[in-house]
């Protein structure tokens, strides 16, 4: 494999917590209408990518078992390369950091990151909303991560509006099991009717119920994840603030201040792998592309 190193980017590629996720619908291909707030958090996996004078697209590292057609950082520079004709290719270098199958949106952030990063290497010059449509047809959750910003997400996943959040950090606790998200969306006792919330309730939290709604499918699934959000349980602030992200398996709870969380971290049970993560505002990868 012969690698031209003219043009190396380093780009980060953060994690996702659900503040929140409701399911309030399904629609007529199966896929399931939900309204989430989804919070970026300072936890990253990064990549790195080096432009090619060839058409020719590698992940350098490749995941021992997976196809490099299976793999989502390919598929997305495919992807943009397709769209925009692009006659150059790319060598990309993904360091995980992020769990696989824990519901903290890797797979889809790395998606992400690779369309920005292109992008701007490539000079496709799309704008973020071209960007934002083409990441959907990678996943539900590509989008939001394009987008930049904490939002209030609805649809499958592709009408994002954006709110601001509190500065809060988080532990976030891997109970090591990954839950394949259509597992979770595909199960009979999944709660698919919540009564839908509007944007302006949020001015009062008594007005939105913080569940999540794939929760509880997910734990009688896996036991592993109940336990960890019992044991987190102990340190909420509010009733319900111990929580799964996305479909899981990542539980997290909030707290208002970073010596707070880590004083909870030191308590974690050594079994399950644990960290705390900062509430981020933006996407990190905004000053390196604009
Ligand atoms: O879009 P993504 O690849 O993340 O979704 C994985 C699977 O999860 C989909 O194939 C679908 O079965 C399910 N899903 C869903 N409704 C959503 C998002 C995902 O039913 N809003």
């Amino acid at each position: 494999m012969t690698t031209n190193l003219s043009q190396l980017l380093a780009c980060p590629a953060p994690a996702k917590l659900n503040l929140f996720l409701h399911i309030v619908g399904r629609r007529a291909d199966g896929y399931h209408l939900l309204q989430s707030v989804f919070q970026l958090i300072d936890r990253c996996d990064s990549l790195d990518f080096y432009v090619r004078a060839d058409r020719q697209i590698h992940r350098l590292n490749q995941v021992h078992g997976v196809p490099e057609e299976n793999d989502l950082v390919v598929r997305a520079a495919k992807l943009l390369q397709q769209h925009c004709n692009i006659q150059q290719g790319a060598d990309i270098y993904l360091h995980k950091c992020l769990p696989m199958g824990g519901g903290v949106g890797g797979g889809s952030s790395d998606a992400a990151t690779t369309l920005l990063a292109l992008n701007k290497l490539w000079q496709c010059n799309l704008s973020k909303e071209s960007l934002m449509e083409l990441g959907l047809q990678l996943g539900a959750d590509v989008p939001f991560f394009i987008f930049g910003e904490n939002a209030f997400v609805e649809g499958i996943g592709e009408q994002i509006q954006a709110v601001s959040t509190p500065e809060q950090w988080f532990v976030v606790i891997e109970p090591g099991v990954h839950v394949p998200t259509p597992t979770i969306f595909s199960s009979k006792e999944l709660t698919r009717n919540t009564k839908p919330v509007r944007i302006a309730d949020f001015s009062s939290a008594a007005n939105v119920e913080w569940k999540n709604d794939m929760q509880a499918v997910a734990c009688a699934l896996h036991p592993e994840i109940a336990a960890v959000i019992n044991w987190l349980k102990q340190f909420e602030i509010n009733q319900g603030d111990a929580k799964m992200t996305g479909s899981g398996s990542c539980v997290f709870c909030a707290f208002p201040s970073e010596d707070a969380a880590k004083k909870v971290l030191q308590q974690v049970p050594n079994q399950w792998t644990s960290w705390i993560a900062k509430a981020l505002q933006h996407h990190p990868i905004n000053s390196k592309i604009n």
